[in-house]
């Protein structure tokens, strides 16, 4: 009997209250594929910092790497200057635990309204891999003569072949797995970050043509790819590109699949410890309302029982939140959506772990 153990980090604002229905739904798919899950809860977020000081541990980070998974609620707090959790959190579990992808899903579900007019779920399904390590995001830079007329910043996009080869390498084997058209599309922007984007662009067809010649290679820049995302998503099948581009394209890709109540992602080390987490934040004036939309978290809880291998009940967990969905109990994503429908974070939950038991 497989058996796994868990890290459950609330976070901040309603993180706990998602993260609660979603364990409840994992928990449920666990229960019936004979799986046992050993969860350990952290409490790390800015409560704690207010409190203590203390943001994320060293000592943490070396016991997240014990576990099979981490499942993440939000992170975010408004008495906290923004940048302090994000950063000493998310960012900190990402680097540390080399979590070097992040996997984005971008699907329209039914009864799940898009913004895109005519459009529908069979135009809308495609995943994100955004490199998660490096980029924008390292920090190399810094700011000289602050605080007066003459000062100069600078960050720098900067990526090593290494970096870029383990994220096309695993965009590659998505492409593969999901069978679907076969197609990965890198977004870059080749035609101004001739450096950078260069050297993606050409590792990009060194392995297509070595590695994965049934793989279809397609390119879009960056602008145009936000384009197409809104006017052709049927187009799409997995994108690769780097940190920035990948997280400012997630955001329209969650809006395009329904909005943040139903977007989830994984910060994935595929040699190492994981982390899941639905992608739409703390939403701090929600908090301990009952009425913030567990489905991105419950979704988020999918992905994680996929990465464990447990590919079934992750499937069976998808087809409890579609069935729920085509109940037509949710008129929409919101939490003024849920409120209107007299439905609540907890009452999703629980019906949706018992849809999980029984679909
Ligand atoms: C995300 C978030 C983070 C990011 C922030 C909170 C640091 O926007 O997960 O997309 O920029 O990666
Ligand atoms: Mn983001």
């Amino acid at each position: 009997m497989a058996s796994y153990k868990i890290a459950l980090m609330g976070g901040d604002g309603t993180g706990p209250e998602v993260l609660r229905e979603a364990v409840k739904v994992v928990r449920a798919a666990a229960d019936r594929f004979g799986i046992t899950l050993d969860t350990t809860d952290y409490d790390f977020g800015g409560d704690r910092f207010l409190r203590t000081g203390e943001i994320l541990p060293d000592s943490a980070i070396e016991e997240f790497r014990g576990f099979d998974a981490i499942f993440l609620g939000a992170i975010g707090h408004p008495d906290v200057k923004p940048g302090i959790l994000e950063k000493g959190i998310l960012l900190k579990t990402r680097f540390e635990l080399d979590q070097y992808i992040n996997l984005r899903p971008v699907k329209l579900y039914p009864n799940v309204e898009t913004p895109l007019k005519d459009k529908g779920p069979e135009d809308i399904d495609f995943v994100v891999v955004r490199e998660n390590s490096a980029g924008l995001y390292t920090g190399f830079g810094g700011i000289q003569r602050k605080g007066t007329p003459y000062e100069v910043a600078v960050q720098s996009m900067v990526y090593s072949r290494n970096e870029v080869d383990r994220c096309l390498k695993y965009a590659f084997q998505v492409a593969r797995k999901r069978n679907k058209t076969n197609t990965l599309t890198l977004c870059g922007k080749t035609n101004v970050l001739t450096y950078v984007y260069d050297l993606w662009e050409r590792a990009f067809h060194e392995m297509g043509e070595k590695e994965f010649p049934d793989i279809k290679r397609e390119y879009a820049h960056v602008d145009a790819t936000t384009m197409w995302m809104v006017k052709n998503p049927e187009w799409f099948d997995v994108i690769v590109t780097g940190n920035m581009f990948g997280d400012i394209i997630t955001d329209l890709g969650a809006m395009v699949q329904g909005g943040m109540g139903i977007a989830a992602g994984g910060n994935i080390n595929p040699e190492g410890v994981s982390m899941f987490e639905p992608i739409g934040g703390s939403a701090p004036k929600y908090t301990g309302k009952n009425c913030i939309n567990p489905l991105a978290c419950i979704f988020a809880g999918q992905m994680l029982l996929d990465h464990l291998g447990e590919e079934e009940a992750a499937a069976c967990v998808e087809k409890a939140c579609v069935a729920f969905l085509e109940s037509g109990v949710l008129p929409g994503m919101s939490a003024k959506d849920i409120k209107e429908a007299g439905m609540s974070t907890t009452k999703i939950g629980d019906a949706i772990a018992e849809l999980t038991a029984k679909v």
